[in-house]
């Protein structure tokens, strides 16, 4: 029907970690059409469905997935109303921060440099610098049972990388309620988030960025680090020694290899310091 379709599709090809099998199928729908029709043959013929966003925050088993990827990357539209964005869920933040800044709308700034989607970001509350997208969404739109429905602010709540959208409520776009401001101040805000980024995170080595969540009062990194992990290696994978939360992918590294390195170093912190890690990753 003129669908965008892969079949047998490496997921590597997809996440930042550059790891994972593949996937029967791959389905980029163009518009809000296109998905409600894909996920309708998909339900009829059985198949189970999962929605890739910037597959920044995601590990895919080496076996792949028996089932059918939806890639929102299509979904991409960005639109000014005032004072207001109104995203498609498939856009990156670095394309939704550009728009933001040559619009002169200011607020996300602190989001440079985050290598994800609008959709994922908001539906685990992405943040960095003492600051945290949900603050700034206005509306976000889902797709559910076979439904669009608009949630409103007074509907939505967010915590530490943490929304109470549903699971089963896809994100499709995104409202975002931000200030007016001059383009050359965005830019400079922009540009001092990432200088503090890359000196403190190995941005240039493919990552999912950090691996657990900041237990309450305690720095993941900091922990991991004093637990002398860092630079130890399982296969391709590798702790990072300029940050000791982020796995790197060295060389051909394998989801076996990261998933190891992770229980470990959830288990000597454990040990050491008597403090749960959780996985900020979706596995
Ligand atoms: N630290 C170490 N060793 C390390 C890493 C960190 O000692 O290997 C120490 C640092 O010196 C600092 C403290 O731990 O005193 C905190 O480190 P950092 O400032 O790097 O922040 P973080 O808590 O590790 C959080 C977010 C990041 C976000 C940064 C910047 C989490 C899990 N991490 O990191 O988010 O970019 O703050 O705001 O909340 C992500 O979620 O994927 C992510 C990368």
């Amino acid at each position: 029907e003129g669908f965008i379709f892969k079949e047998k599709e490496p997921l590597w090809r997809h996440t930042t970690f550059r790891v994972g099998g593949p996937a029967d199928y791959l389905f980029y729908p163009r518009n809000f059409l296109e998905l409600s029709r894909g996920l309708e043959i998909f339900k009829a013929e059985g198949v189970p469905v999962y929605f890739l966003g910037g597959g920044s925050n995601l590990l895919v088993r080496d076996g792949g997935f028996r089932g059918a990827f939806i890639s929102l990357s299509r979904l991409d539209f960005c639109e000014p109303e005032g004072e207001r964005v109104r995203a498609g869920a498939g856009v990156s933040l670095a394309k939704l921060l550009n728009f933001c800044a040559l619009n002169g709308l200011a607020g996300l700034e602190f989001l440079a440099g985050v290598p994800a989607t609008v959709g994922g970001a908001v539906k685990m509350n992405a943040g960095a610098f003492g600051q945290e997208i949900g603050q700034l969404v206005e509306e976000v739109t889902v797709y559910k049972d076979g439904n669009f429905l608009s949630l409103s602010r007074a509907r939505l709540s967010f915590a530490y990388r943490f929304s109470n959208i549903p699971d089963e409520a896809v994100i499709m776009a995104v409202t975002f309620r931000l200030k007016k401001d001059y383009q050359e101040r965005i830019n400079e805000r922009m540009a001092d988030c990432w200088r503090r980024r890359k000196k403190t995170q190995p941005l240039n080595e493919p990552s999912a960025g950090c691996v657990f969540k900041n237990p309450p009062g305690f720095s993941a990194g900091a922990l991991i680090d004093q637990a002398g992990l860092k630079g130890l290696r399982s296969g391709g994978a590798e702790i990072s020694r300029k940050h000791a939360n982020f796995i790197v992918n060295r060389d051909g590294a394998r989801a076996q290899d990261i998933l190891r390195l992770i229980d470990f170093a959830r288990e000597r912190v454990f040990q050491l310091f008597g403090v749960e890690l959780e996985e900020e990753l979706r596995v």
